[in-house]
């Protein structure tokens, strides 16, 4: 199989706060960009031994044709070590560098044949995708509600560009930026619509009656604050999309589970009060559910997955997207990361019958082996979970 990578030159490196710093990447070869979608990512492969993988969301308009741009937050905390990835793009790689890119993947992307109102709601670093997303709406005709929620002035980047594109649409586009923990300095220049953290009353009082399209990028306990806001508010689940900066895993679920459970499976071991506490820009209100466990099909004619290790069969309904989602709702634990196909953390041994890959897998799993994340079977299989 080809390697999927192509060099890409660091054309610019742009500071964009105290902690987000830009990257402008054009390819090496002369060829052509790859075709994006607003809010996709970018997998970059770093140059250290093993080759690791981490992704980053295009943050610019992909109509752009010359190029790519990346923005990403440096991930260091006090007595860890430092990000490997971010802190590599911060510290080391300078204009002219070479980085290595694969194409541009994700599902988290704009509803295009949509003509709905929209809210972009960003927590944070969680910002990229959403201004790919609103480069994209300033270029039509819908209506755009942009709210980015920081911790303060210092880390709040790309806030000309967003304020260029509401300037130049005529009233259509609207945005608001929301401090935690505004600065002095920050209250002086007026830099902020609000202050505290975005709950049902703020977007209450700045979204007309409609029926919106609503789009989530943030940290884990901002996305499902946010989740249960707009679900108490009466959006269908449907019109919620959201992607995670981290492991992905289903934001209904979490935000049925108490937020302490939501966000011990979110944060590394022995991480220090900063991360463990990530409470900041989430709604400290919101109450858990009872988690409850979706009851699993028992095969019938139709495929079915063998779980061999386990000794359960169940049927394949389709009301799982994936082989990974199956398990899960069977109360299997399978590794994960990614669940996009890029890390292989989900491969596991296929010893019969055939899946078919719903996106295909960065680089091919060895024969006799499955992805679990973006596969699902043809038939009957047999897995050896
Ligand atoms: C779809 C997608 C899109 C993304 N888009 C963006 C984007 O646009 N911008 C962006 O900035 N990021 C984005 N990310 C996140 C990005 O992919 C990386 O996860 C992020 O940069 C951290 O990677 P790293 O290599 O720097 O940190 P890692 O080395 O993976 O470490 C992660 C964190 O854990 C801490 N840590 C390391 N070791 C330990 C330990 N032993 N104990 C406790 N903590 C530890 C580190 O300090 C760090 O904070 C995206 C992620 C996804 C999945
Ligand atoms: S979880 Fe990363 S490839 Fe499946």
């Amino acid at each position: 199989m080809a390697d999927p990578f192509r060099p890409f030159t660091v054309a610019r490196k742009v500071r964009e706060s105290e902690v987000i710093t830009s990257f402008h990447l054009v390819p090496q070869d002369g060829a052509a960009l790859w075709p994006a979608l607003p809010g996709q990512y970018l997998t970059l492969r770093l140059p250290t031994p093993g080759g690791p993988l981490r992704t980053y969301s295009i943050s610019s308009d992909v109509a752009d044709g010359t190029g790519y741009r990346i923005s990403v937050k440096r991930e260091a905390a006090p007595g860890l070590p430092g990000g490997l990835g971010s802190c590599w793009l911060h510290d080391r790689v300078a204009e002219g560098d070479t980085v290595e890119l694969a194409a541009p993947r994700g599902s988290f992307v704009l509803d295009e044949a949509s003509d709905r109102p929209v809210l972009l709601l960003a927590g944070g670093v969680g910002v990229t995708p959403l201004l790919s997303m609103l480069h994209r709406l300033a270029q039509g005709q819908r209506r755009v509600f942009f709210v980015q929620a920081c911790e303060n002035g210092a880390v709040h980047a790309l806030r000309d560009e967003v304020a260029a594109l509401v300037a130049a649409s005529g009233g259509r586009i609207v945005a608001r930026t929301l401090y935690r923990a505004p600065t002095a300095a920050d209250r002086a220049a007026g830099a902020h619509d609000a202050e505290g953290l975005v709950d049902a009353a703020f977007l209450q009082a700045l979204l007309p009656l409609d029926r919106y399209q609503a789009y989530l990028c943030g940290p884990t306990p901002f996305m499902v604050a946010m989740w249960r806001v707009l679900t108490g508010l009466g959006l269908r689940e449907d019109d919620i999309r959201y992607e995670f900066f981290g492991k992905q895993t289903s934001l209904p679920r979490l935000a049925a589970e108490g937020t302490r459970a939501a966000l011990r499976a979110h944060v590394p071991a022995g991480a220090p009060a900063a991360i463990a506490g990530l409470a900041h820009l989430t709604n400290p209100a919101a109450r858990g559910i009872e988690e409850s466990v979706p009851p699993v099909a028992a095969p019938s004619d139709g495929p079915s997955v063998v779980f061999a290790r386990s000794g359960r069969e169940v049927a394949w309904t389709g009301s799982a997207a994936t082989l990974l989602e199956l398990a899960e709702a069977a109360g299997l634990d399978p590794e994960f990361s990614c669940r996009a196909g890029l890390c292989n953390t989900c491969r596991t041994g296929l010893s019969e019958g055939r899946v078919t890959y719903l996106e295909p897998p960065l680089t091919e799993p060895p024969a006799g082996t499955v992805l679990l994340c973006c596969s699902r079977p043809e038939g009957r299989v047999v897995l050896d979970l």
